[in-house]
């Protein structure tokens, strides 16, 4: 757990009439830190203490002065209560912290007992993976590892999509014109290229489109050869999936996708028959939302078939008497937007209050700086491809900057594809981006290659140091943490003591961005460090306290970076 230096504050402060949680809630992290490590401001209090804040503020800290002489300062300032951290306290603390814990650091159990379902990438059977699914898969994956971190069970879940007439127009457009040959070595191509033939012909032949209705009612009803076909399409997908998955470091708990559904919705829509919240219109079974000023969400069309939504709801029941989920997350992007809103409700309507765990995390649009990333025929890129080219990129970088490095090839992976994962997880998720490689590989911006050099560096100072850091206790004396306390030290040192709350706070707002900022924020930081202190001196011998600090800062970067599913890399 790490220490929660707010909790520690508000353990000194009792004000009658206000519970201590209140008091706790309170207390925020000043902008201006040169004015205090944490702030309370008391205002809030006024009304209760039937006096200014002011005259709160004077009061409280005569209160907390007499109880404890553990914090370096404690001020009243314009109704405000400052606190100071003891700086030399604080350093010790946190470099025992982190050598004690080594990547654990900032692990916690506040997420004890509480099941996370996520559900996220949910592919496309015989569909292209293509660059606008790294958002989802990017997002899903970091906070999966984060949950998982701070003690919650994540349950990933790849909500295939692998239901639907186009599976009919595949098996007949295979039966056809297809190879097995052709479709074993060309993999989702031949069956997208397929996909394509089928509806040129079947503009002149439109009996393709009945006969391809036929097929996919065979799958429905369990016809052998056609639910061979139906499960030879999925293999090839996942099959070539799974090769991008492993480069990004995801997994899923779960497979699970539309098809799973077929024999699990027939109850849920008896359910909202018999709570007579089912309509019919031209044949059509929908739920009105018009109180909701939403367009009807339809459930069942005309010619009996069920449709996303209606899979979506049986997808939730499953999901909430399967994981029991405290919350259920589902990483789409916005266009979505009403699908969720509608879904949601129509839970809600039928009287189950958990339908406000559900919850919809939306991510705008990536496009390619050469025009937009249209997933239709001939222009889609392949998330696989931007992630080859993103590493022969970096190849060529690693190259020239260090002809001399082992294995220049799997740094270039690692290197090429986190800085893909790390653009895709940079700015806010709402936010449209453009994805440029020139600015994702730039080894001096804000980038993942920038984190893996700053990192690199660390490893580099550690090695270079020939102390083993296992024989480096950090039990320094007040006079040897003098080397490490001057204002850029200071900094480096503060923002470390942050990683849990950061953590804590991208959870809350489904935002891994902050935990790219963070990492961003701490190279910079240690970068600054470095240009203004000597950690190795030839004269006098490595200096120890310091050291300390570049294992430190080492073991949060290659952490934060395990986080967002990139691969720290030793060298570069
Ligand atoms: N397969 C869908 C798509 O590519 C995304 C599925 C998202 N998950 C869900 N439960 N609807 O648009």
């Amino acid at each position: 757990m790490p220490r929660d230096k707010k909790r520690e504050i508000a353990e000194y402060i009792q004000i009658e009439g206000v519970d201590s949680e209140q008091v706790y809630s309170s207390i925020e992290r000043p902008q201006d830190l040169s004015k205090g490590d944490y702030a309370l401001p008391c205002f809030k209090f006024s009304k209760i203490l039937r006096k200014s804040p002011i005259a709160i503020a004077e009061m409280l800290r005569d209160q907390i002065l007499k109880k404890t002489d553990s914090f370096e300062s404690v001020e009243a300032i314009n109704g405000y209560l400052n606190f100071k951290f003891d700086k030399k306290k604080e350093t010790l603390y946190l470099l025992k912290e982190i050598f004690e814990k080594g990547a654990n650091y900032a692990d916690s159990n506040e997420g004890a007992g509480k099941t996370v379902c996520i559900d996220y990438s949910s592919v496309n059977i015989a569909k292209p993976f293509h660059i606008g699914h790294l958002l989802t898969t990017a997002i899903g994956g970091a906070l999966y590892r984060t949950y998982r971190k701070l003690g919650y069970n994540p349950v990933g879940i790849n909500h295939l999509g692998d239901w639907g007439t186009q599976f009919g127009k595949l098996i007949v457009a295979f039966k056809k014109w297809g190879k097995e040959k052709d479709l074993l070595e060309k993999g989702v191509t031949y069956l997208t290229e397929l996909y394509v033939k089928f509806h040129k012909e079947a503009e002149s032949e439109p009996y393709l489109d009945d006969l391809a209705r036929e097929y996919f009612k065979r799958i429905e009803d369990g016809d052998k050869e056609s639910l061979d076909l139906f499960s030879l399409f999925k293999d090839i997908t996942l099959r070539e999936v799974s090769k991008v998955y492993a480069r990004l470091n995801i997994v899923f708990d779960s497979y699970a996708g539309e098809s799973f559904y077929n024999d699990k919705m027939a109850p849920i829509l008896k359910e909202i028959e018999d709570k007579l919240l089912m309509q019919i219109s031209d044949g059509a079974g929908i739920v009105d939302l018009s109180p909701y000023n939403m367009p009807p969400c339809l459930l069942v069309k005309a010619d009996g078939a069920t449709l996303y939504a209606t899979r979506d709801i049986a997808a939730a029941f499953y999901r909430k008497k399967t994981y029991d989920f405290w919350k259920c997350l589902y990483i789409v992007a916005y266009q979505q937007n009403l699908h969720f809103k509608q879904f949601f409700k129509v839970i809600e309507m039928m009287g189950y209050d958990w339908a406000k765990d559900l919850i919809h995390v939306p991510f705008g649009m990536v496009s390619l700086e050469s025009g937009s990333l249209s997933t239709r025929k001939g222009n889609v890129v392949l998330l696989n491809d931007v992630l080859n080219k993103a590493t022969e990129k970096s190849l060529e970088i690693i190259q020239q900057k260090s002809p001399n490095l082992k294995d220049k090839e799997l740094v270039a992976e690692k290197v090429g594809v986190g800085a893909v994962l790390f653009f895709g997880l940079s700015s806010g998720r709402i936010k449209d981006t453009v994805f440029c490689y020139d600015q994702v590989l730039n080894f001096d911006g804000e980038t993942g290659p920038y984190v893996q050099y700053t990192n690199a560096r660390c490893n580099s100072i550690i090695r270079k140091s020939e102390i083993p850091v296992t024989n480096l206790t950090p039990d320094f004396s007040s006079e040897e943490l003098n080397s490490i306390s001057d204002d850029s030290s200071f900094s480096l040192i503060s923002l470390l003591s942050k990683f849990g709350e950061v953590l804590t706070d991208s959870l809350e707002k489904y935002e891994p961005s902050f935990i790219t900022r963070y990492i961003v924020d701490v190279s910079q930081s240690f970068n600054k460090f470095y240009l203004e202190n000597r950690i190795i001196d030839g004269a006098t011998g490595t200096n120890k306290p310091r050291l300390a600090l570049v294992y430190a800062t080492r073991t949060v970067l290659t952490e934060g970076m395990r986080l967002l599913g990139i691969e720290a890399v030793e060298e570069m």
